[in-house]
């Protein structure tokens, strides 16, 4: 049986309270459906900044009508200290979630990620000290590797940011380090790389990679590849981010707290191959001469080249035990996206 079997038991057993701010989002809907269908009792904090209510309504239908009583809901902006402490009240662990990301977006308004993303976090983990909470999780990105040339990428080995966000999310690693260390807060980073799955928002000008490919194809609209296609991710299905949270938050081992963890499945795909996995994926028995063919267009400002993660130090000191490769992913998100878009 894996760490994360083993939680499972254990929490149903003995159901803990949980806040997942960014409740809303994508990452954090998805935290909440896992932990109410755990029977445990959650808290949701979110501004609907880019959230969505529907990504609410539809966690409503997953679960039974007694798992959704035991879900709270509080809209609510982390830029504001109140609001974080009223959401960290009697709260045994808090996973992080919210934040505005993409780094498009804080090139055009770094202004607005800084004080989602640094002031917002600085005002989680004064409430969670504040609050007595038990372990404080929060999302960190692959973001802050920036200019490093290493590959795979070590937890100790980052370079300078290359955007606005990627500083944002070095900050937040900062100061949670700092509140281990002066206040003894025991928090954990979860460097996330490219995090794909059910409710990722296709729309707008900040969409993600996946889901905007997924809703061109699907609505037959020409899809666009920033540089030459042989930029590589490593590209993690949300279930997996879940598992590490989930681990992470839990975890009795006192080395695993204080630390950052890369959260992926440790191996990389290009852009190239990740347009041809979705084609196929859709459409398997498309003829080769009707197959769409991208649009190549210029490399995007602040993107790093390659990202690929060293993901053993997360086996070694959470457990984590990624259950979901790229094609597996891939195939469950396919059955939302075709139910959802358009
Ligand atoms: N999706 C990825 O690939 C990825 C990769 C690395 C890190 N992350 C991080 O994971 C977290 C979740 O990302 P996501 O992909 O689910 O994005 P998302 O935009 O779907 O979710 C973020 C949520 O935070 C909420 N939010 C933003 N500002 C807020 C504020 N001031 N007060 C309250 N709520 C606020 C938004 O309304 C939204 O619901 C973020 O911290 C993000 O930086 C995501």
């Amino acid at each position: 049986m894996t760490a994360y079997e083993k939680l499972q038991i254990a929490l149903r057993a003995e159901p803990k309270k949980w806040l997942v701010t960014g409740a809303a989002g994508f990452i954090g809907s998805n935290l909440v459906e896992a932990l109410l269908k755990l029977d445990q009792n959650v808290v949701g904090l979110d501004n609907f900044a880019t959230g969505k209510r529907g990504n609410l309504a539809e966690v409503r239908r997953l679960v039974t009508a007694e798992q959704w009583r035991r879900f709270k809901f509080i809209t609510g902006d982390i830029r504001t200290g109140a609001a974080c402490q009223k959401a960290c009240q009697g709260v045994d662990y808090v996973l992080h979630q919210g934040a505005l990301g993409s780094v498009p977006r804080s090139i055009a308004e770094p202004l607005n990620s800084h004080e989602s993303n640094v002031n917002g976090t600085l005002n989680m983990l004064l409430a969670a000290r504040d609050q007595k909470v038990r372990t404080f999780v929060y999302a960190s990105s692959s973001a802050v590797y920036g200019d490093h040339p290493g590959l795979p990428k070590v937890e100790d080995r980052v370079g300078r940011p290359l955007s606005p966000y990627a500083t944002t999310k070095a900050v937040n690693e900062l100061y949670a380090d700092v509140f281990g260390r002066v206040y003894g807060l025991p928090t954990v980073g979860l460097r996330y790389f490219n995090v794909f799955g059910p409710r990722q928002d296709p729309e707008g000008a900040y969409a993600a990679v996946i889901p905007k490919w997924l809703a061109a194809l699907l609505k037959g609209e020409p899809v666009r590849i920033n540089g030459d296609g042989k930029t590589s991710r490593d590209f993690c299905y949300v279930a997996n981010v879940v598992q590490a949270n989930l681990l992470a938050a839990t975890t009795t081992q006192p080395k695993a707290l204080n630390q950052v963890y890369n959260i992926a499945v440790g191996a990389r795909t290009t852009l190239n191959e990740l347009f041809g996995l979705l084609v196929d994926g859709l459409n398997p028995e498309l003829p080769a001469a009707k197959r769409p063919q991208p649009v190549y267009a210029d490399f995007r400002a602040g993107d790093v080249q390659h990202s690929h993660a060293d993901i053993s130090k997360a086996k070694r000191l959470l457990g984590y035990r990624p259950t979901h490769r790229i094609d597996q992913g891939l195939r469950e998100a396919m059955v939302w996206y075709r139910a959802n878009v358009g």
